[in-house]
């Protein structure tokens, strides 16, 4: 039988090149974002006891209440600014669920959708597989930062949906308020979505503030915002995440939502929610990958890697241009193979694979792993 690909130009994610390389040359990975260290235990035990006191069967449909309300109070604690957990919060699959049926919901074929990149990997194919067109803007290196006038350009009569992800994957930077600001102000009085991933929401380093989507009131009212318990809380493996938005974009939402997964795995939503009720378990983060971040780059300062620190996210890229010229993927390929370090090159989520000699590292790992990564880094 033949059939013709969907996705034809589509080639497996390079996160699982890079880690089947990494575990092949027993490499240290920091390639994937995720953590080699434990989920709280307390957390652990949370969903265990739900699991024994019988939450086993089918969640609602929207997710676990007492889980959405646990998100609804956070909001309110960090933004001052909420969202209905019975008509505005729904519990996915993970952020990739949540990106998925927001682009599902609402791009039709045709329609334009702007991605910055270097961009997570999700994003484009969930808008090609739905006939939408991807209208990339490409941001430069090292800082990253988003010409509002140059997006305004792109912005047609076609545009339905903006991309945005703040703390940014790969990059590491952040959006400020003027960049929030800019982008309330270009969308005004238009039909545009914006999706804003905000995943790494309570990884900012240095006392910046996460810029959510949600304080922007006018930015809220055309916002989905979304995020991931698995980046939060050390659990990627648990793929659970969620999605807000007002209520008439959500009724929306729900409609894919309860066909594409209907609900998520219950015991982990109540075993979160019952976690989430001590808020410390979310607003300490920060400072704890910030110490991560710091002993990485410390230890590597005199390496001949150039670097400016991540502002959030729990990656770090780093510039290479002063050791080889070689193709950032040759040279990620080498540095697993022959040295034991397995990173992401940058081009892999740039346009037209744009190369500009940097590798980006996940800092989400023991102090023990770092010091081994940073031995590695500091003889090349
Ligand atoms: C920017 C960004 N968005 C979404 C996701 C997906 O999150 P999840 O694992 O909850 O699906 C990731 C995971 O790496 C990410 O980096």
């Amino acid at each position: 039988m033949k059939h013709l690909s969907k996705l034809p130009n589509i080639e497996t994610t390079i996160f699982t090149v890079m880690s089947g390389l990494a575990n092949k040359h027993q490499a240290i990975n920091l390639s994937q974002g995720f953590p080699n260290f434990k989920s709280d235990q307390k957390l652990i035990d949370l969903v265990s006891k739900a699991m024994n006191s019988g939450f086993n069967q089918y969640a609602l449909m929207p997710g676990n209440m007492e889980l959405r309300e646990a998100i609804s109070k956070k909001f309110d604690l960090l933004y001052g600014n909420s969202y209905h957990p019975e008509t505005e919060i729904t519990i996915t699959a993970g952020a990739t669920q949540a990106i998925y049926d927001v682009i599902t919901a609402f791009i039709r074929a045709e329609d334009e959708v702007i991605i910055f990149k270097p961009a997570y990997d999700c994003y484009e194919p969930s808008v090609l597989i739905n006939g939408g067109k991807p209208v990339s803007i490409q941001l430069e290196s090292p800082n990253y930062q988003v010409n509002w006038e140059e997006m305004k350009q792109k912005i047609t009569s076609k545009t339905k949906m903006i991309i945005v992800n703040t703390p940014h994957n790969p990059s590491g930077t952040i959006l400020s308020k003027t960049d929030m600001l800019q982008l309330q102000e270009i969308t005004k009085n238009t039909n545009i979505i914006v999706l804003s991933d905000e995943v790494y929401e309570h990884m900012v380093f240095d006392d910046e503030k996460h810029q959510s989507a949600c304080l922007f009131p006018d930015l809220k009212s055309r916002s989905f915002i979304v995020a991931s318990f698995g980046k939060t809380f050390h659990n990627t493996g648990w793929k659970t995440g969620y999605c807000c938005a007002p209520k008439e974009l959500m009724e929306e939402f729900r409609k894919i939502h309860q066909f594409n997964v209907f609900s998520v795995n219950h015991p982990v939503q109540k075993g979160l929610a019952d976690y989430m009720q001590d808020p410390n378990t979310y607003l300490e983060l920060s400072g704890f990958f910030q110490e991560k971040r710091d002993l990485f780059l410390s230890l590597i300062k005199d390496s001949k890697f150039k670097f400016k620190p991540s502002q959030g996210t729990y990656f770090q890229v780093l510039d290479y241009s002063g050791i080889t010229q070689e193709n950032d993927v040759d040279f990620a390929k080498r540095l697993t193979i022959e040295n034991g370090l397995a990173s992401i090159p940058l081009s892999v989520f740039n346009e037209n694979k744009l190369d500009n000699k940097v590798l980006r590292f996940c800092f989400a790992k023991t102090d023990e792993t770092l010091k081994k990564a940073a031995d590695i880094l500091n003889k090349i």
